[in-house]
């Protein structure tokens, strides 16, 4: 099915994140080892950011590594950590080229030094790009991030430079790792698994969600576009009626 041309351009959504789940079982599926599916999962990366591209989307946040995903075998972790370093730098060319720029949000200073320094370059590089910006979450905690902002906040009452009065929903959003960033309007989740998983918990409040049984080596960019034409259809009421919006 060519879902892209059923987008509606007037209607796109500015920010897409997704939770990139079932490398894992994908392998197993194919009787080979986990590493065998993270590395599949990079393809899968390449078309969603090539198709996030292709329709001009501004933001794309891909959530790659958790802070739980630390509880993982050693061998995994090593070769997760040393996926993303040859990935980066073998990508670094290709998101030139097309316009991407590279950020990050997460606990950087946790991963494996050649892969700071990876990333460091990766974002230097790609800094004056104004096309896609393309958002990895690694080492990424959305609980941690809250307590880093709520610490931040409350130095600044203590230090009389917040008045508590100050503190709302703006304040927060200015303390998050996605400050500059506009809230996801669509969540997407492959593997068939329903739940958050400790992501971009504050940023989701209105996100609409969605779930694919795909797991997601087998996810590409005609999935996305299929995502978002469901999300075209889907009513964001905020609160308000059918009936008010049809007004407006
Ligand atoms: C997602 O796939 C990738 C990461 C969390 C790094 P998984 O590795 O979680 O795959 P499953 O869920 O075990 O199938
Ligand atoms: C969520 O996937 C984290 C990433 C996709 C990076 P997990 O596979 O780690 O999530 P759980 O453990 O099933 O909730
Ligand atoms: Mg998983």
């Amino acid at each position: 099915m060519n879902y892209k041309s059923l987008i509606n351009t007037s209607k796109l959504p500015s920010h897409i994140a997704i939770i990139m789940d079932g490398n894992g079982r994908w392998a197993k599926e194919h009787n080979k080892p986990r590493i065998f599916g993270h590395k599949n999962g990079v393809l899968s990366v390449r078309s969603v950011v090539e198709g996030a591209g292709e329709i001009g989307l501004k933001y794309l946040t891909l959530y790659a590594f958790s802070t739980e995903n630390w509880n993982r075998p050693k061998v995994e972790i090593t070769a997760l950590m040393q996926l993303l370093v040859v990935t980066i730098s073998k990508e670094v060319t290709t998101l030139n080229k097309n316009n991407v720029r590279l950020l990050t949000i997460g606990d950087l200073k946790s991963l494996p030094s050649n892969c700071k320094k990876e990333l460091e370059k990766a974002k230097t590089k790609t800094k004056n790009n104004t096309g896609l910006n393309l958002v990895l979450a690694l080492s990424y905690s959305s609980k941690a991030e809250i307590v880093n902002a709520v610490k931040a906040i409350a130095k600044g009452v203590s230090e009389e430079k917040i008045a508590l009065d100050e503190i709302d929903d703006n304040l927060i959003n200015e303390h998050l790792e996605t400050a500059l960033i506009q809230d996801p309007e669509l969540l997407i989740r492959t593997s068939g698994e329903h739940r958050i998983s400790n992501f971009l918990l504050w940023q989701i409040a209105y996100s609409e969600l969605y779930f694919t049984d795909k797991l997601w080596p087998d996810f590409t960019k005609d999935d996305l576009f299929e995502a978002i034409v469901n999300y075209q259809k889907r009513e964001r009421r905020f609160g308000m009626t059918s009936e008010q919006l049809s007004i407006s």
